[in-house]
């Protein structure tokens, strides 16, 4: 065993000597002043106030001392590393009180900014009809039907009587889906849902189908290989033209107005018998003697062609597995583009179909 340590030089232990010890607190203190963020202060604390910091090692070394020597030190020691952990304390408090600060500044919301500045866009014109349409027909009781775009040949032209050989079969001007065989093509009107239905389900039935139709018409002012119909249907016991008269009436009125009247003009569709134009009165004139020969919405006709419609044909009951003594029906279908750009005096059809917001506004936001 050694002896005591008598003779023990504080002066000589390098890490206790005074300009050492001021020189590690003042390299601390500086350290702590400089740390501009709470994580850099956590490493300055680590630095110089760890367990290997120049302090601490340097209070290890005091034990080593002779007794008369500790006190000294250890109080040198002591007040070094009290004054660090003040100056540590007081930096953390500060600092902690910039970060509430600038997160207060930072995570600000500014409750009096405007907030309806968003653009929320504008439903389609043809959208708004068509749910329109929709929404008059469900609540007379009816139901809404929908058929694919892409549609068998037998539905969209035979079964509504349209067969192989029918004339009118050519006045649609089809889009046929390749390959030949498949026989489908994209529904050039949207019948064909009628078909469907009535192969589907037994009467009554009371349907409305809203959809999109294609013809290879080329895209212009007046004509577009795209657009909209509305199909009705109502195949029940001792239905008549009358009924069918009566419904496109109402239909007439919850669309334009109480105002509006429809007439009827013979015609002929191969899937009803008798089959009728329906016009509307004209919306500008409304068929006033005094306006209607200058009248530019239906050039001095006081009416505006709307659709066609009829009593639905008995071979077109009897193709779709419906008894023909038993039941009879009415049908009607309309363009509904057509009765957004005559009613809207819109000159250029192609303006519904662009998609530009700015046509679509003026008609009301209606999300
Ligand atoms: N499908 C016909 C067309 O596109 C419109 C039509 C006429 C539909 C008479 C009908 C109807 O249901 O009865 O030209």
């Amino acid at each position: 065993m050694s002896a005591p340590n008598n003779d023990y030089d504080p002066v000589e232990v390098t890490p206790l000597q005074i300009e050492a010890v001021e020189t590690a607190r003042d390299a601390a203190l500086a350290a702590i002043a400089a740390a501009t963020t709470l994580d850099e202060l956590k490493d300055v604390r680590l630095a110089h106030a760890g367990d290997r910091s120049p302090l601490a090692l340097a209070n290890r070394e005091i034990g080593a001392l002779p007794p008369q020597a500790r006190k000294d030190a250890g109080q040198r020691i002591g007040q070094a590393r009290g004054a660090v952990a003040k100056a540590l304390a007081a930096r953390t408090a500060s600092l902690e009180e910039e970060f509430e600060e600038k997160s207060l500044v930072d995570e600000c919301v500014d409750v009096t900014l405007p907030w309806d500045l968003e653009p929320v866009g504008a439903r389609h014109p043809l959208t708004t009809i068509q749910d329109k349409v929709a929404d008059i027909f469900v609540a007379m009781g009816w139901e809404v039907a929908e058929g694919p775009e892409v549609e068998a040949e037998w539905l969209n032209f035979d079964a509504l009587n349209l067969g192989p050989d029918h004339p009118a079969r050519t006045m649609q001007d089809t889009f046929w889906v390749s390959p030949e065989k498949a026989a489908m093509v994209l529904r050039t009107h949207t019948s064909p849902v009628q078909a469907r239905t009535m192969l589907d389900r037994e009467p009554p039935i009371y349907i409305v189908c809203p959809g999109r139709v294609f013809r290879t018409d080329e895209l212009d002012a007046t004509h577009s290989p795209v657009f909209h119909q509305v199909e009705g249907l109502a195949i029940d016991e001792g239905i008549s033209m009358a009924h069918l008269k009566g419904t496109l009436d109402h239909f007439a009125r919850a669309m334009f107005g109480d105002a509006m009247t429809t007439r009827f003009r013979p015609s002929y569709f191969p899937f009803t018998e008798p089959s009728a134009e329906v016009d509307l009165l004209c919306y500008v004139c409304h068929g006033d003697p005094a306006l209607v020969a200058a009248c530019r919405t239906c050039r001095g006709e006081g009416w505006v062609e709307w659709g066609g419609c009829g009593v639905v044909n008995p071979r077109v009951l009897v193709a779709c597995g419906i008894d023909p003594e038993r039941y009879s029906g009415f049908a009607f279908g309309m363009g509904l583009d057509r009765t957004i750009t005559s009613r809207y005096d819109i000159a250029d059809l192609r303006d519904l179909i662009d998609g530009d917001i700015r046509f679509t506004l003026p008609f009301g936001v209606e999300v």
